[in-house]
């Protein structure tokens, strides 16, 4: 089943990599690895730019670690992204893929913000899965780790359907037993792109501590769970990538393929319940 759904930052390597060469970016923060697809090619620029790449992962799979272990461009840190971030500077871009849910994502951008202030970089941040499903919607690979009054009421057995702010119980889009569903879409403070739409109205607003506001431009590609790309406008090179994004921004094409998609895939899972379910009876 998940060989038939593309769903890896892989898919927009061309756009990525057009990014972090536009930006001369040569150390580069992945978090989330997973089978180390992205990384891969990440790990290749970072070598070619004389640089590094940090991978933050508490649980790749096993031919991501055993890749990076021979790897001497790459560190991969075994630890959440809240835990591993503050230790971090000079990073040029950040990858952010890793636990899909407000909180975790609201304060990775906080924390990459503030670390690339603290080191006179300008923002550059690539997002995934700031589409549907997880737009609206928290996931948690681990809702232990996130403190209670952050956390949305979930479970592992829900599904998610297109057109349904609620959940199917054993049925629709599901984790199997990877990661839980918040059992309800929208309203405040849940999913991923009410984290970054939070973080930019913060970001550019005033500040606490006397920081300059930060004038950012944000590109929303709505293809494979949809990719985010958040920059400083007042980068030298952020007309470069604006230019190199813009066609695909909020494109509508791109958009009506992806829903087809969603929905081809929605209905496989269906027919592949339904069968389960025949089978059983
Ligand atoms: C969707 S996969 C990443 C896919 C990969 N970026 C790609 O494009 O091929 C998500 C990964 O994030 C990791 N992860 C989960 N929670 C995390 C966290 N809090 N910090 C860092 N990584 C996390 C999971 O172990 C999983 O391997």
């Amino acid at each position: 089943m998940t060989d038939l759904l593309i769903h890896s930052m892989t898919e927009f390597s061309s756009l990525i990599l057009g990014c972090v060469e536009r930006a001369g970016a040569r150390r580069i923060v992945e978090i989330g690895a997973e089978f180390g697809g992205m990384s891969q090619r990440l790990a290749d620029h970072c070598a070619g730019a004389g640089g590094t790449l940090t991978s933050i992962d508490p649980a790749p799979k096993a031919e991501f670690v055993a890749w990076a272990d021979g790897c001497p461009h790459v560190r991969h840190m075994a630890a959440t992204s809240l835990a591993a971030m503050p230790g971090l500077s000079d990073v040029d871009a950040w990858m952010i893929d890793g636990d899909h849910n407000y909180y975790t994502v609201f304060n990775e951008l906080k924390l990459a913000d503030a670390a690339s202030r603290r080191d006179g970089k300008p923002l550059l941040a690539v997002l995934h899965d700031t589409d549907w499903p997880c737009a609206r919607r928290d996931m948690y690979y681990a809702p232990e780790t996130i403190p209670a009054e952050h956390r949305h009421p979930h479970s592992y057995d829900a599904g998610v359907t297109l057109g349904n702010d609620g959940c199917l119980r054993g049925r629709g889009m599901r984790g199997m037993g990877h990661f839980a569903w918040a059992l309800r879409a929208g309203g405040p403070k849940n999913g991923v792109l009410t984290a970054i739409e939070d973080f930019i109205e913060q970001a550019q607003g005033p500040t606490d501590g006397g920081d300059e506001p930060r004038h950012l431009l944000y590109a929303h590609i709505p293809a494979v769970f949809g990719l985010g790309i958040l920059f400083d406008a007042s980068a030298e090179w952020a007309e470069d990538v604006a230019a190199m994004v813009l066609p695909y921004h909020q494109n509508e094409l791109i958009a009506s393929l992806e829903v087809n998609r969603l929905r081809n895939y929605l209905a496989v899972i269906e027919w592949q319940d339904r069968q389960v379910g025949n089978r059983a009876a």
